[in-house]
């Protein structure tokens, strides 16, 4: 594909309105926090928005490799933002919005991003994100750290009613919410609406011709050193294997009515929400809630309003509705779904059956799909109707290109990440089984990595959020078995001299988690360690620390062990319950 020139956002927006007619085809069905607060967007109009949108980057000076931070809710604008970096040639690095300010500042210095887009606040169920102080907080961050970001666009979401404008997404009258308006900061020449940017903007913007191997986007991903790794993604590969694997794997059909749940803040909202349906020419569903806001019939509902055909979701969210059973499903038509996906982690077999039998009331295949961050789009997948299925399992595909091409600014790291430990072999990271029929049992991480309700989280970021608390000595975190996120953490901290361990200590250790990494990294249990198991030569022993967090006193080997003492202690003083 060298020489090849060609641009992404010209492909999924302007192909399909001005050569396959799809102009007035709905690109997306927005449904908000709030039901009721809905609207909709169709190609011709999103191609209109990102025209002008891209004007307005190319005005504030984006150009070509130039990398724009985007840290938004699930809003129409998110996508806008994101397919004009792309028609520009500028990369986007989408930040997700739950992550913390901390987080968001480590990204855009890492890519020295010239420009952030982010919104005034959204709500998140009953819970209200003032995003824009979370932004303002990271660039006041940067700016210390000697990296002054010139421009911050901010999107009036939350306060767009008052807007009174055309554009504003709610059809239907806005809903009254209980909550007082947020008051938002200025910061004088930083900070600039994106609707009055808009208002000045033309509504044709050539694209930026680009190679196929020029860089798309960076996504950061959790490493095992605990520093996030910048995957980068390229225009031509990943363009064509999201296009490819959206297709086959969901076998796409033009009158398909496509919902993925997840966030456009991971990978599987890139590839699925925005990239792969847009170059088939899909409509989508794009949600801004919750699947237990108001209650938990929110997801079946919107299945019915919107009549889903294929519907992708994570393990975590199916047994979380579980837990309420099969009435707020059944009660409900779903006569419309045809396929039902997976993604993030491993689907146990019971969530698997439920999910088959109930949501899928057994006439819908289950794609259960296997990738990464760093593959771009699907590795191993059953495809529907063709793969009889195993529940719980995913089955081999063809390797492919939309693999990651490097580490934003550490080439050294991705070859060492990925091509090391098995010369010529991409390593994923995960254990595997493979049964005598073919299939393959993906059994979870085999580095220091963790799975929180399908979100990797690193070991080591966790523990260096924990140690630089003052009252904090050594820390060690494991994965534990939790019934709806999967795995969550338990943790073993260590106290300096002088400091006691309290429930009060217990808040301040999990609030400075949420400040350093962001609220999915909080943990469930966190228990005094006087001492942690170790080596003679002062390495720690997760494996006996898992061991001791579920009671299982079936240690294995321990004769490596320093002080066996510490075992017998950390076993009397396990913590019970989710604190
Ligand atoms: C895990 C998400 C089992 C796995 C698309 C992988 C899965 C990591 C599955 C990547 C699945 C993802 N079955 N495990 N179907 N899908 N995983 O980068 O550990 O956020 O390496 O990409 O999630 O997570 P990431």
């Amino acid at each position: 594909m060298k020489g090849a020139s060609t641009n992404i956002c010209y492909n999924v927006l302007d192909r399909n309105v001005h050569e396959k007619k799809l102009g007035d085809k709905v690109a997306f069905y927005w449904e908000g926090n709030e039901p009721g607060e809905t609207t909709q967007i169709t190609y011709h109009e999103l191609l209109v928005q990102v025209c002008q949108f891209s004007n307005v980057l190319r005005k504030q000076g984006i150009q070509k490799g130039d990398r724009v931070a985007i840290y938004m809710p699930m809003i129409p604008e998110l996508v806008v933002a994101m397919l004009a970096c792309a028609r520009i040639g500028a990369l986007h690095s989408i930040v997700f919005a739950g992550f913390s300010s901390e987080s968001l500042c480590e990204r855009i210095l890492d890519s020295s991003c010239s420009l952030l887009i982010t919104t005034d606040a959204f709500y998140r169920g009953e819970k209200l994100v003032n995003l824009k102080e979370l932004a303002d907080e990271a660039l006041q961050k940067c700016q210390e750290k000697d990296f002054p970001v010139r421009c911050c666009i901010v999107v009036k979401h939350l306060g767009r009613a008052e807007l009174g404008m055309g554009d504003s997404p709610s059809q239907s009258p806005p809903i009254k919410r209980s909550c007082p308006d947020v008051q938002i900061s200025w910061n004088q020449g930083i900070d600039l609406w994106w609707h009055e940017l808009m208002q000045e903007a033309g509504d044709e913007c050539e694209p930026e011709w680009c190679d196929a191997e020029d860089p798309l986007f960076i996504l950061y991903t959790s490493g095992s050193t605990g520093k996030p790794k910048g995957v980068v993604h390229t225009v031509g590969g990943y363009m064509l294997y999201v296009a490819t694997t959206f297709k086959y794997v969901f076998d796409f059909h033009a009158e398909d009515v496509f919902w993925c749940t997840a966030d456009i803040g991971w990978i599987t909202g890139h590839s699925y929400v925005t990239y792969g349906p847009l170059a088939n020419g899909a409509t989508s569903v794009l949600f801004e809630g919750i699947p237990t806001y108001p209650d938990v019939n929110r997801l079946w509902s919107i299945v019915d309003k919107y009549k889903v055909t294929k519907f992708y979701t994570a393990p975590t969210a199916i047994r979380l509705l579980m837990k309420f059973g099969d009435e707020p499903v059944t009660k409900h038509s779903r006569a419309s779904l045809q396929v039902l996906g997976t993604v993030g982690e491993p689907i146990n077999p019971e969530a698997w059956l439920w999910y088959h039998q109930v949501v899928g009331a057994q006439r819908c295949p289950i794609v259960d799909t296997f990738w990464q961050t760093e593959t771009g789009g699907h590795m191993l997948t059953p495809l529907p109707g063709a793969t009889p299925m195993k529940p719980g399992s995913a089955v081999f595909k063809q390797p492919w290109p939309g693999i990651m091409r490097t580490v934003y600014g550490n080439h050294e790291r991705f070859e060492t990440t990925y091509f090391k430990k098995f010369p010529g072999y991409y390593v994923t990271g995960d254990g595997c089984r493979r049964d005598q029929d073919g299939y393959y049992w993906i059994t979870g991480r085999i580095d220091d990595m963790l799975n929180v309700s399908g979100h990797l989280l690193s070991t080591a970021e966790v523990e260096s959020a924990l140690v630089e608390h003052e009252a904090v000595a050594e820390a060690a975190v494991v994965g534990h078995p939790h019934p709806v996120k999967g795995e969550c953490l338990y943790c073993f901290v260590t106290l300096c001299d002088g400091h006691t361990f309290s429930p009060k200590l217990t808040e301040e250790l999990k609030k400075q988690i949420r400040e350093k990494i962001g609220p999915i990294a909080t943990p469930d249990y966190i228990q005094n360690a006087p001492g942690l198991p170790k080596t003679r030569s002062g390495k720690i022993m997760r494996r006996v620390l898992r061991k001791i967090a579920q009671n299982d006193h079936d240690l294995g080997d321990t004769s490596t062990v320093a002080d066996p003492s510490v075992i017998s202690h950390l076993f009397s003083h396990r913590c019970l319950t989710i604190q």
